[in-house]
């Protein structure tokens, strides 16, 4: 992300973004805060004058990362001292001030809902520290973005935090109660990147579709009718969203499925395990039939969509019973691919005090459900082969005339198009299935 003006008293900066989407969507969010203040990005940390990490903190790894990358820009600061370091995102939250005292080359710490006063942190006219959970909305304080063309696909925030509270998660804390933006504001922001150029978008929320808000019709309008609204727009293609809970699944939102042309035939249901005993103790507040009862209703919806997840092996009190049950809903559902993470305890949330597992124990379940998991990976892509899908092309490939893009079904797909541009929406037929992506022709 490279940019350029004539101004001369242009500043630098380099942002690393850890984590989720929404870290990517908070990221070019505070660039453009930025840009106002004369700042422009650069790919190249040891020129910045200011260095941003965007941090994650739902793993203890994903937080130990910023540490280790704060201990190498030590040098990098000492050569220059007036290069500013700043810390924003989930351990910023979580972390305050703990950050400065362990690590004083760090100038400002802000968090996931205050970051519209970083421009006044930076200039000295705000704390050192800003974490606080703000009556007013970030997103009005935001300059408007700026109006560039845009790439063919991206993401926008329709809701953040959380009320869940599953007991291990950190999100709630992070990231405070579930909030949606308003209606009129997610379709402005919308209609305003397809005048930009951009065809597919990508609802984002801890919570996504929990989201909800008064319509302009007047009545209070859940997340399908939000998509029905957006699926209006001309000009918008495809749409996604991510990350949604089982319990917020409502009958209108798996109606969209069947009804909206332009929502994208995938869904990413994370059900962390496939033991109702499990369940119970991370507070998911659902049983593996009732998922399983749900993905039968959203496939008699829309037979087609693939299904995507989240796991979590090794869960306190996780028995050789609760893994091979996991096993089996896995089994059951039929996966397109999904993530799995050995359970990470963390502090403040319920679980943290829970008496772990055995860590080789831990590790031998997450290999053996990866590789179940990559089994029914590999399956899905080699389904693909022979079948004529949607790519959206968002980047020329290697060789030459090869175009890269996203199939309906998000996978990368190769295909040689010389005469094809970037945005170009393309028919293709998949003709070959590799470790990960696929490819294909172009259909005349
Ligand atoms: N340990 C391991 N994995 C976790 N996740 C969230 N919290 C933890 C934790 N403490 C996983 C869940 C969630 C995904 C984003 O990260 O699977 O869906
Ligand atoms: Fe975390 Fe559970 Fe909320 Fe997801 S639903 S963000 S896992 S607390």
């Amino acid at each position: 992300m490279t940019d350029e003006t004539s101004t001369t008293a242009v500043k630098k900066l380099f942002i690393k973004t850890y984590g989720c989407q929404m870290n990517v969507y908070d990221s070019q969010r505070m660039a453009e805060a930025m840009g106002a203040e004369g700042y422009v990005l650069t790919e190249d940390q040891a020129q910045a004058d200011m260095v941003l990490l965007n941090t994650c903190h739902i793993r203890e790894k994903a937080a130990e990362k910023l540490y280790s990358d704060l201990g190498r820009l030590k040098t990098l600061k000492a050569d220059r001292p007036d290069m500013k370091i700043g810390v924003a995102g989930c351990v910023a939250q979580a972390e305050g001030e703990e950050i400065i005292r362990r690590m004083p080359l760090v100038d400002l710490v802000v968090g996931p809902q205050t970051y519209h006063r970083l421009p006044a942190m930076v200039r000295g006219e705000a704390p050192r520290i800003v974490t606080d959970f703000p009556e007013e909305d970030k997103f009005d304080h935001l300059p408007a973005p700026r109006a560039t063309r845009r790439a063919p696909a991206a993401f926008l925030t329709v809701q953040e935090g959380c009320d869940k509270f599953c007991a291990f998660c950190v999100v709630p804390y992070t990231r405070g109660a579930e909030v949606s933006r308003p209606v009129e504001r997610i379709l402005r922001e919308a209609r305003d990147l397809v005048s930009r150029g951009v065809r597919e978008i990508t609802l984002l929320g801890q919570n996504v579709n929990g989201w909800h808000g008064a319509g302009e019709d007047g009545r209070e309008w859940g997340f399908g009718r939000l998509i029905r609204a957006l699926g209006d727009i001309d000009g918008l293609d495809r749409i996604r969203y991510t990350t949604s809970h089982p319990n917020d699944m409502a009958d209108d939102l798996i109606e969209a499925h069947r009804d909206v042309p332009q929502l994208m035939p995938y869904l990413h249901l994370p059900v962390q395990s496939g033991s109702d005993r499990i369940l119970k103790a991370m507070n998911r507040k659902h049983t593996s039939d009732q998922y399983l009862r749900l993905i039968d209703r959203i496939r008699a919806a829309r037979p087609d969509i693939m299904l995507t997840s989240d796991f979590i092996v090794g869960f306190p009190g996780e028995t050789d019973q609760d893994h091979a049950d996991t096993l089996r809903l896995i089994e059951q559902v039929g996966f397109g691919s999904a993530f799995s993470f050995k359970y990470s305890p963390r502090p403040g949330t319920p679980a943290y005090e829970r008496p772990e597992i055995d860590a080789a124990i831990a590790d031998a379940r997450l290999q053996e459900l990866q590789a179940l998991l990559t089994r029914q990976q590999k399956d899905a892509q080699a389904a693909m082969v022979g079948r004529t899908l949607g790519v959206l092309f968002e980047k020329t490939g290697r060789i030459a005339g090869q175009m890269v893009g996203k199939s309906d079904y998000l996978h990368s797909v190769f295909v040689e198009a010389p005469d094809a541009r970037i945005g170009d929406l393309a028919q293709v037929r998949i003709v070959e299935s590799a470790p990960n992506s696929l490819r294909g022709a172009l259909v005349a």
